[in-house]
């Protein structure tokens, strides 16, 4: 529970190089101290992630931005006057006080302030920068609940804070600040519209598969996966369209769910439905849980609608192209 002695527990744990799970409001993070190498790797052990995909660094004050990075764009602070703390994290280019193992050799630094305030007061607390991937085994969907995470890390991580699930349920909006229009390298809950409300011009990263260079590491790997098969439908699909979907889909009795609007709830015998809530904020919320839940109800078959590709239906859609059947 998140106590102030449970937090201030945690905050020394971090100093000395071992690994906290905190709550932040997007998804729960896997925390180690920043500025040390092997408290960095235990994290890269512990999700199984590869080593060539670097880490967000999390910080409490804004102002530390300019301890971890150099040669910082003048629009940097306009942006983070507007969004942080919050969803966004930025890509600069990185001082070397910010050991290499956590940007994977870039040149370049991940950093985000995040609002959640037991993230906040962690860090505080801490008294040193915090580098966080999703606190996930390494493909499976990011943990938005303590829970999901106990699932995938339990015996690797000293402390879970538990807070109430994650309040934006998909990862920051990744923006990078180094090229000459700033980029959106994975959309989130801040969006190119949200940007452009403050700053002239942003520009949304298209990563081609054909292009051995990649510009976030990250983009390369298939993420968001649950162990069932996804299946996306459209957004305008019928309840009698999605009827002739399931029954072309549904053979050797496999088992099926179906992930949609409370609205278009159905009765069928043998097939779950997992609701997404009513709106575009609440099927970003329980996309990641229901996913999950489809796990544990060993579903072979996962029937998503789709969604419209505006404000965090970016994000959904971005998330949900990741996990399906090619
Ligand atoms: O919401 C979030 O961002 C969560 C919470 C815990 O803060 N964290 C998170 O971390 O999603 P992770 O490691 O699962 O995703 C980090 C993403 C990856 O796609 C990674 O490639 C990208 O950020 N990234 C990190 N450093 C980068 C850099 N220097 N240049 C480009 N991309 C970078
Ligand atoms: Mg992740």
């Amino acid at each position: 529970m998140p106590t102030i002695k449970n937090i201030l527990k945690a905050a020394r744990l971090i100093k000395k190089g071992e690994l906290v799970v905190f709550p932040t409001e997007t998804v729960y993070g896997l925390g180690a101290n920043a500025l040390n190498t092997k408290a960095i790797k235990q994290i890269f052990l512990a999700k199984g992630r590869p080593h060539d995909n670097p880490l967000i660094i999390h910080i409490a004050n804004k102002q530390d931005l300019y301890k971890y990075a150099i040669n910082i764009p003048k629009i940097t602070e306009k942006i983070i006057k507007n969004f942080w703390p919050g969803p966004l994290t930025l890509i600069l280019n990185k001082n070397k006080i910010i050991p290499n193992i956590a940007t994977a050799n870039l040149k370049t630094v991940a950093l985000r302030m995040p609002s959640n305030k037991i993230a906040l007061k962690l860090i505080m607390k801490a008294g040193v920068p915090i580098a966080a991937p999703s606190a996930n085994s390494f493909g499976k969907p990011s943990p938005t609940k303590a829970e999901h995470v106990l699932k995938d890390l339990k015996g690797k991580v000293k402390i879970i804070i538990k807070d109430k699930p994650s309040a934006i349920g998909l990862e920051s909006t990744v923006l990078d600040l180094t090229t000459k229009t700033p980029t959106i390298l994975r959309p989130g809950k801040i969006t190119k519209n949200d940007l452009e409300k403050i700053i002239k011009k942003v520009k949304i990263y298209k990563h081609k598969k054909s292009i051995k260079e990649v510009k976030s590491p990250g983009l390369k790997y298939r993420h968001y996966k649950p162990n069932g098969k996804v299946y996306l439908f459209d957004k305008n699909f019928s309840s009698v369209d999605l009827n002739r979907k399931i029954e072309k889909l549904l053979k050797n009795n496999k088992s099926l769910a179906i992930l949609d609007f409370e609205k278009n709830r159905i009765h069928f015998k043998n097939i779950k439905f997992f609701s997404m809530g009513k709106t575009l904020n609440s099927f970003a919320k329980n996309l990641f849980n229901n996913f999950r839940k489809c796990d544990q109800h060993n579903i072979d078959i996962i029937l998503v609608r789709a969604v419209i590709k505006k404000d965090i239906g970016i994000a959904i859609m971005n998330r949900l192209e990741k996990a399906k059947v090619e």
